[in-house]
């Protein structure tokens, strides 16, 4: 079996860090989001996968590079998507990568927790066409959705105005050859996109087997900010705490924290669980649960919880706390000299700042 995850489209609901990197990037507890696929398949035997890279590609590239990092036997192929035309238009361009073979495609924006390890034993012992994930959630509208009737899929719809279920299409699916009849005979939805999920309407409508299977686990797709802040919540509630870096005797770390080498923590508290990378500097401060701090950043007489930070920021002396906050790559949050009594921004498109 193959893998195919899905890394190009456009990450505009991740503005503005996706002007400047990849959404399939954005890290969650210091580790890129694709990683987290690209571990599920290769965690279920997948030796073989494809990446589907748009405008990013290069980026993707140098951050995933050949697959060694994860087995000397696991290989990865780029698949250039020249325009974001949807997720089935993405299986039709690796038609010649996949072969015939059945394989599993992962959203490269996704996470599930429990991993697909049963689910691709399962595919490959019963052998249906395909099989889908499913999972409820509060706000059908902003996925694909699908009616079950005794158990059987009889109906999917891409992002419903009136959904007919609460049962999202969680971004895994798994197929055989027989998808490629079904992507090539699809037309492009009102989006302009070659849909997954008519591609799959398809399977059902013309006698192919679509087996549904609930998740168990939490899943997140990560597409918007908070949503980001979510799955950090929720990988670093399993983390298991590990010090390489220096702690003062003036500071105190409690609960599962990662600190790691050439970190420094001085005269502060560090509540986990919590993840501070390689480099960075923690003076005077308290950083509370739930936080990733990626590499080289300085976070100075500065209280934050709850937060991302990407590499090479600076955060000083800022009077309150930092809560719920995604900080992007090399940004600087600092106190202002006392005259004017002013702030003063100077801040990217798309930005979003929240004052008390
Ligand atoms: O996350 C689950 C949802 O993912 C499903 O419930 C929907 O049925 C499915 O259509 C999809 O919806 P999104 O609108 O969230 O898909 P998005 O455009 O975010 O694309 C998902 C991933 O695929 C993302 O990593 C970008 C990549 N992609 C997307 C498109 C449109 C490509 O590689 N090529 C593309 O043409």
């Amino acid at each position: 079996m193959k893998g195919l995850i899905l890394s190009g489209g456009k990450g505009t609901r991740l503005r503005p860090l996706t002007f400047t990197q990849a959404k399939q990037l954005v890290p969650v507890a210091n580790k890129p989001v694709i990683f987290y696929g690209i571990e599920a398949l290769v965690g279920a035997g997948i030796r073989e996968v494809g990446i589907i890279v748009g405008d990013t590609k290069n980026e993707i590239r140098e951050a995933v590079g050949d697959g060694r990092r994860w087995g000397e036997d696991v290989r990865i192929t780029y698949i250039e998507q020249p325009d974001p035309l949807g997720l089935a238009h993405a299986v039709l361009i690796a038609e010649d990568f996949l072969g015939g073979e059945p394989f599993v495609m992962y959203l490269g924006d996704n996470i599930l927790k429990s991993g697909i390890v049963s689910l691709v034993e399962d595919f490959r012992e019963r052998k249906p066409n395909a099989l889908i994930l499913l999972t409820p959630v509060p706000d059908p509208t902003i996925f694909g959705v699908a009616e079950l009737e005794d158990g059987r899929v009889v109906r999917l719809v891409e992002k419903p105005k009136e959904p007919r279920s609460n049962l999202a299409l969680v971004g895994v699916y798994m197929f055989d050859r027989h998808v490629f009849e079904a992507v090539k005979a699809i037309k492009p939805s009102w989006r302009n996109e070659l849909e997954i999920t008519d591609a799959i309407q398809y399977l059902v409508d013309h006698g192919h087997q679509v087996e549904p299977h609930l998740v168990s686990g939490w899943w997140k797709d990560t597409g918007k900010i908070e949503d980001i802040l979510e799955a950090n919540r929720l990988i670093l509630e399993s983390l298991s705490g590990s010090v390489e870096g220096v702690i003062d005797k003036d500071s105190r770390v409690s609960g599962e924290v990662v600190i790691e080498q050439g970190v420094s923590v001085r005269s502060s508290t560090i509540r986990g669980p919590a993840i501070i990378g390689t480099g960075c500097e923690i003076v005077d401060s308290y950083i509370g649960p739930f936080t990733s701090i990626q590499k080289n950043c300085r976070i100075v007489r500065t209280e934050i919880e709850h937060s991302i930070v990407l590499e090479g920021s600076e955060i000083a002396d800022v009077g309150s706390r930092i809560d719920e906050s995604l900080i992007g790559r090399e940004v600087r949050i600092y106190k202002c000299p006392p005259k004017p009594l002013a702030f003063r921004f100077m801040v990217g498109d798309k930005s979003e700042i929240g004052l008390k």
